[in-house]
This record gives C-alpha cells, sequence and structure tokens, in this order.
C-alpha cells in the first residue's frame, strides 16, 4: 500500500477537511493576522496547509506541531506570495516583461524561489498570468501585459524557476498559476468586478498562458475571484472540471482565492456556507483558503447529498500527492535548514540590478538627452520617489525590507560620485499639498540637467487598486508642469523617470519632457539600476509589454485588435476613429529605445510555400548606426489577411535579441512552426486554412515600422 493509501485509509473526515482548508498564520507577512484556533488545528490534525508564514523559526514550529503532535504526523505546505522576488525583490511582473527574455523570467523565478525555500516555505501563489488590455486595472502591475502568446512564455519560464525539474529539491517551490481566468477583462478596469467576454476571446486570449502553464508542469492553480459570463470561477465547472481537468489533463491543485469560497454567497450563487463549499468542490477546487467553507460546510453537505464522500477523498489525495512530490513527507524540514551564504544573497542583489536597469524603458531621448555627460556639474533632482527606497519595492513586499531597497537618490550619489546633486520631494506622492512646488523649482537654477522622479505610490497598483484616472496623483502634475516651464525658460534638459504599476495616461508628459523613462517598480536594487541606465554604464533595452494609451477613451487598447470594415481613413468621415484623439497609441506594444539606432534590411523568409508540419525560418539584418553599443530586441509577428473568422491584425509569434557595437551589422534569425499558424475556426476548432500569410520583423508592433514578406500555406 502506497503511503497515501495508507493514510486514506485512517483519516477521519475532521482530518480530511483539515487538509482541504489553508488558513492565514498568526506570523503573517501580508494581510490581517487570523489565528484563530490555527495551532490547535495543527495539532489535532485539522488544519493541514498555511499561508502568510515566513522565517526558517515559525515555519518550522508549526512544521513540529503538525509533525509531531498531530495524529498522522501530516507535514503542512505552506505558501506565501512570493511575486516579485521574497527577500531580494526584483522588478515587478509587468516590468519584468520588459527585458523580453524567459531565461532572466525563470532565473529571477529560481532566485526568489530558493531564498523563500531558505525561509521554510515551499509553495508560492505566483505567476499570475493574466492578460491586461486595461491600465485601470491595477492588477496589471502583476502580469505578463496585453498579449497571450507572450503571457504562455512567461508561464512557461516561470514554473520552470519555481519548480525545477523536481519538486522535492530543498530550494523549489510548487508554483500556483493564477487566476484562472479572464480576469483581466473585469468591466471599466474595476478590480473584482463582473467579467463578460466572448468564447472566442476567452480561447484565444485568456487561456493560452494557463495551457502553456498546465504544459509546463504546474503544481496548482487558483481561479479568479470574478466571474466569467455569470458563473463565478471558483465554481466554474466547466472551465475547472471539463476544461481543466478534462481537456488539458491537469492533475495539480486547485486552490481557491482568499476566502472566495465564501465570497460564492454574495456573488449570488449560493444561498449559504453549505452551498458554497458544495459549489466549490463539485468544480474541483480541493483547498479552501481562508472562508473555512469546506471543515463548515461540507459536512452538512454530505449529509445533504451535495457531495459525495468519493470526491472528498480525490481531492484529499491530490494535497497529499503534491506534499509528497515537495518531499515534505521525506523531510519536512528540509526547506529552511540552511541558511544562505552572505554571497549568495549579494549575488541576488546583483542579479536585481541588472535585471532592474533591463527593466527600464525609454520611451523618449530627444536629442540624446541621455546618457548622461560622465563629469556632469550639477543635477537636480526632483519628485516625491527621489528619496523614496521604501516606495521602490513595488506591489507585493512579499519579505521584502523596504528600508533596504536603494532609493533613486542614493543610486545617484553612488553612481555619479563627483557630481553636486540637489534635491527636493516637491510635494507627497498622493496629496494636495502644493506648499512646496515653489521651493523644489527654485532648486533647478545652475542646474546640467533635472531630474523628475514622479509617479504612483508602490500600492496604487497590485489587488484592489484599480484608478479611474491613471495619471500622475495628488499635486505632481503641477509640480511636473513648473518644473518644466522653469526648465525651458532656462534651457535645462529633463528627464522624466515615471514610477507606475501599469502605463499611465501622460501625453502632455511625454510631449515636453526631454527623456522619459518608464521605471515600474524596479525593486530593492532600483535606484542603483537606475543611475546605471542615467549614466550609460547600462544601454536601455527594455520594451512596453502594454501599449501605452493617449487618452484614457482609447482603453482598451493593443496591437492584436481586429480589422475594421471601415479601417481609419483621414479622407473619409465614416470610418473607425475618434473625433478628438489619433487611434494608435501614445507608445505601441514592444516601443523602446536604446542608446544605439538600429536599421532593419534584408528580411529572408523561407519556405516561400509550406504545409502544416514545416518550420519557417526567418531572417533579418539589423545595423547599429549609433554611437554606442547596445541591445536590440526583434518582434515577429504574423498577419492572416483571409481566412474564415477574421484575425487580428498583428500577432506576435517570437521574439530574438541582437548586441551590436557602433557601425556594427547582425543577423537575427527567428522560426516559427507553419502548425503555431492554426487558429480557432468558426465553431471555436483548431483549423489550418491555406493561402497567403504575411510575416513581419521589425522593433515594435507599429506597422509602419516593420519589414514584411507573404508566404504561401498550403
Ligand atoms: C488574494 C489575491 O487575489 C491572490 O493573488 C493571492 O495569492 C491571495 N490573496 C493570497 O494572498
Amino acid at each position: 500500500m502506497s503511503r497515501i493509501d495508507k493514510l486514506m485509509a485512517q483519516m477521519t473526515l475532521e482530518e480530511k477537511l483539515g487538509q482541504l482548508t489553508m488558513t492565514a498564520s498568526s506570523y503573517a507577512v501580508t494581510g490581517p493576522i487570523i489565528a484563530g484556533d490555527s495551532t490547535d488545528s495543527i495539532a489535532d490534525g485539522t488544519l493541514g496547509n498555511l499561508l502568510n508564514m515566513v522565517g526558517t523559526g515559525p515555519t518550522h514550529e508549526m512544521q513540529r506541531l503538525a509533525v509531531d503532535k498531530s495524529r498522522l504526523g501530516i507535514p503542512l505546505l505552506i505558501g506565501l506570495d512570493v511575486i516579485h522576488g521574497h527577500r531580494t525583490l526584483f522588478p515587478i511582473p509587468l516590468a519584468e516583461m520588459a527585458l523580453f527574455d524567459p531565461r532572466a523570467w525563470e532565473l529571477t523565478a529560481r532566485e526568489a524561489a530558493t531564498e523563500a525555500a531558505a525561509d521554510g516555505l515551499a509553495m508560492t501563489f505566483n505567476p499570475m498570468l493574466d492578460v491586461s488590455r486595461d491600465p485601470r486595472w491595477g492588477r496589471t502591475a502583476e502580469g505578463p501585459g496585453e498579449d497571450p502568446w507572450l503571457g504562455a512564455r512567461l508561464a512557461e519560464a516561470k514554473v520552470r524557476g519555481f519548480q525545477t525539474a523536481d519538486l522535492a529539491r530543498p530550494d523549489a517551490l510548487a508554483a500556483c498559476a493564477k487566476h484562472f481566468c479572464a480576469y483581466g477583462p473585469v468591466m471599466a478596469g474595476r478590480e473584482y468586478a463582473s467579467v463578460d467576454i466572448s468564447e472566442r476571446t476567452l480561447h484565444e486570449v485568456h487561456l493560452p498562458p494557463f495551457e502553456a502553464a498546465v504544459a509546463a508542469g504546474v503544481a496548482s492553480i487558483m481561479p479568479a475571484f470574478t466571474d466569467l459570463n455569470g458563473i463565478p470561477m471558483t465554481a466554474h465547472t466547466e472551465l475547472l472540471g471539463d476544461y481543466l481537468r478534462g481537456k488539458l489533463g491537469f492533475e495539480g491543485v486547485l486552490i481557491s482565492d482568499y476566502n472566495a469560497i465564501g465570497e460564492l454567497i454574495r456573488h449570488g450563487v449560493a444561498a449559504d456556507l453549505v452551498e458554497a463549499a458544495a459549489l466549490a468542490l463539485n468544480a474541483g477546487v480541493d483547498i479552501d483558503m481562508m472562508a473555512d467553507a469546506y471543515r463548515k460546510g461540507l459536512p452538512i453537505a454530505l449529509e445533504r447529498g451535495l457531495v459525495s464522500m468519493a470526491q472528498i477523498d480525490t481531492s484529499v489525495r491530490r494535497v497529499l500527492r503534491l506534499k509528497e512530490q515537495l518531499g515534505l513527507f521525506d523531510d519536512p524540514y528540509l526547506r529552511g535548514s540552511a541558511a544562505e551564504a552572505p554571497e549568495v544573497v549579494a549575488q541576488r542583489r546583483t542579479l536585481a540590478r541588472e535585471v532592474g536597469a533591463r527593466a527600464i524603458v525609454m520611451l523618449k531621448n530627444d536629442g540624446d538627452t541621455l546618457p548622461l555627460a560622465p563629469g556632469i556639474g550639477k543635477l537636480c533632482v526632483i519628485g516625491p520617489l527621489t528619496d523614496n527606497g521604501p516606495e521602490m519595492g513595488g506591489c507585493w513586499g512579499a519579505a521584502g525590507e523596504p528600508d533596504k531597497h536603494v532609493s533613486v537618490l542614493s543610486g545617484l550619489r553612488q553612481g555619479f560620485p563627483g557630481t553636486e546633486i540637489v534635491h527636493a520631494a516637491g510635494t507627497a506622492i498622493r496629496d494636495d499639498d502644493a506648499s512646496g512646488i515653489t521651493a523644489a523649482v527654485a532648486l533647478c537654477d545652475g542646474a546640467d540637467a533635472i531630474l523628475l522622479c514622479i509617479g504612483e505610490a508602490h500600492n496604487m497598483s497590485g489587488e484592489a487598486a484599480s484608478r479611474a484616472y491613471p495619471e500622475l496623483p495628488g499635486q505632481q502634475r503641477a509640480l511636473t508642469e513648473a518644473v518644466l516651464a522653469r526648465a525651458q525658460s532656462l534651457g535645462i534638459p529633463v528627464i522624466a523617470i515615471l514610477f507606475s504599476g501599469r502605463p499611465l495616461v501622460i501625453p502632455w508628459l511625454a510631449e515636453k519632457a526631454d527623456a522619459l523613462l518608464a521605471a515600474w517598480f524596479l525593486g530593492s536594487e532600483a535606484g542603483n539600476a537606475i543611475a546605471d541606465v542615467l549614466s550609460g554604464k547600462v544601454s536601455p533595452s527594455g520594451r512596453t509589454p502594454m501599449s501605452w494609451p493617449r487618452a484614457l477613451g482609447q482603453v482598451p487598447i493593443f496591437f492584436g485588435q481586429r480589422p475594421s470594415g471601415r479601417p481609419m481613413n483621414p479622407d473619409d468621415f465614416f470610418t473607425s476613429k475618434y473625433l478628438d484623439v489619433a487611434n494608435d497609441p501614445l507608445y505601441c506594444f514592444g516601443h523602446g529605445l536604446s542608446y544605439g539606432r538600429f536599421a532593419y534590411a534584408d528580411l529572408r523568409v523561407t519556405p516561400d510555400r509550406v504545409s502544416p508540419a514545416d518550420a519557417i525560418h526567418v531572417q533579418v539584418t539589423i545595423t547599429n548606426s549609433g554611437a554606442r553599443a547596445a541591445q536590440d530586441t526583434v518582434f515577429l509577428f504574423t498577419r492572416d489577411p483571409v481566412a474564415s473568422v477574421a484575425r487580428p491584425l498583428l500577432e506576435l509569434r517570437g521574439f530574438g535579441k541582437i548586441d551590436l557595437a557602433p557601425g556594427e551589422s547582425g543577423v537575427v534569425a527567428l522560426s516559427l512552426l507553419a502548425s503555431d499558424l492554426k487558429f480557432l475556426g468558426r465553431n471555436l476548432a483548431p483549423v489550418f486554412e491555406a493561402g497567403d500569410v504575411e510575416i513581419l520583423v521589425g522593433p515594435c508592433a507599429d506597422r509602419a515600422q516593420l519589414l514584411s514578406a507573404v508566404i504561401k500555406l498550403r
């Protein structure tokens, strides 16, 4: 008999439901502290899983209660939201997407997992795979941005990075793909609101990242808080059961979001906790996070015949199997048994700095304002995010220590040792006090360059942080305009460094600043990473993973839109347009400048006639005609001009990178499989249709900048 069979044969109903319950611990680092009866329940075997606990001391102490005190000695599964780092914080996920580098995505996950496992953890609620095309939605910060194909690449990299090929390793964490699914298109960008989208959009846009996570072997999946076309995801039998378990063959653990089973009552699909528990179990949700609906409701649901013992057993087996795969039965203290060496921690900080610098997207750099001259005499740094280490961390702090994050000011002091640096906040991030603006503006006189450190607070994006005005909050626009006016009269260049968890709507700033950097939230090493880019030590290479709107009225705005029967045409009134703003974004997907200057030529696509089994090889020559070495990112798109279902104007299929010295040329080779050109036909079944397909290559999703060739599918 296997270990799991033996345990199953001995477990009482209470013990089984304990394995299906996850409770926040009293050693919480995030969220409310709800200890309740937790420790007693652990000792009597009626609580099997914890979240929000951190540190070897507390995790091992709780583990000892479970292993030594409870009747069957089943170890606990302990998880935390390790989203963009654990103690060492890396850039927020949206910022990390700007790297377009799956190896780097994997590496930061690997480092975060190693650090978290050393703290006694065995699970992270990550990766977050919700495609977002609406910057109002605060959780945009946590996810892959606007493109499903890119989200799928992220899923693979993160699952590999967190889990490795062997979950039982002492430095591996079980990953949790979330939030399944279609959480991003919440109505009007408002957090936790209803979602109403087509089956086609669901399958083409929102499911692919989860399909990739399952294919990569993700250990667990979390249903979204939201409903999809009227059915809350926590009770979505068709998508959780038929699709995820059935069609995709997902055998891992489904874990509810925080209190989501209880919230089925407020969704209006369950009358009480008993019905809520039955709905979730029937949909296949194995672990109840924080609603305590399973322990309270399932015994009654059993009596009423709403669920069966066999269903409970199936879920318990899944949870026990995950604990077994994680090696917890063999050694519950494996994770956290050895402290990390200081060099390891220092190397991780170095990685955070490198990734941080690469996540910065240089949106504008008129007249080569950047990099700053190495011996620049005087810098004036203004804005509430200048001398503000704690804000650099971003939306998921995990176990990060905010007082150890490097502020822009200290990064600049390190990076520009001979330079005189004057600084002022000018105003707070979000309050209405404009009294400091005049004094801040007065500091500009005599500066060689002015840096503005402006944007959102770290908690103005992430969960429960939707914004109807995704712009500069508080008095920051007044501050910025006053500084810009003064700088213009003095002839001093202004570099705006924008902190945000989303694209902001800032057309006026984009027009007036000489240079503009999207610095998102870069984590522990933010200030150093920014100084590295400003000084030219690193040439910026980040590319925006989301379109930046010119106006909020353009939202949702994304490159993968379908064509209109009346495409915009300035000579014809009755075409698809706005009367008051252009159709295109301020900065398109993939946009990002460097200190080089790249030109594309000589696109070659072979073969020019392909069958479904063929690979398509694409080559393009890139020349750096600029004066500095830099890295370019090349995007590969396709466009199917005539199909039985209208295809998007561009579909992302790949990207590549090349480092080029000044004057150097090089060839980037990319490939795709003709079978990737399958799409969901009228009945949503995959079809491969013969005909022409355009292959497009270039620096971003702006069609005017792409080279193209046509191949024939047969
Ligand atoms: C709620 C969030 O939606 C989810 O992303 C997170 O993993 C859980 N809380 C646990 O903290």
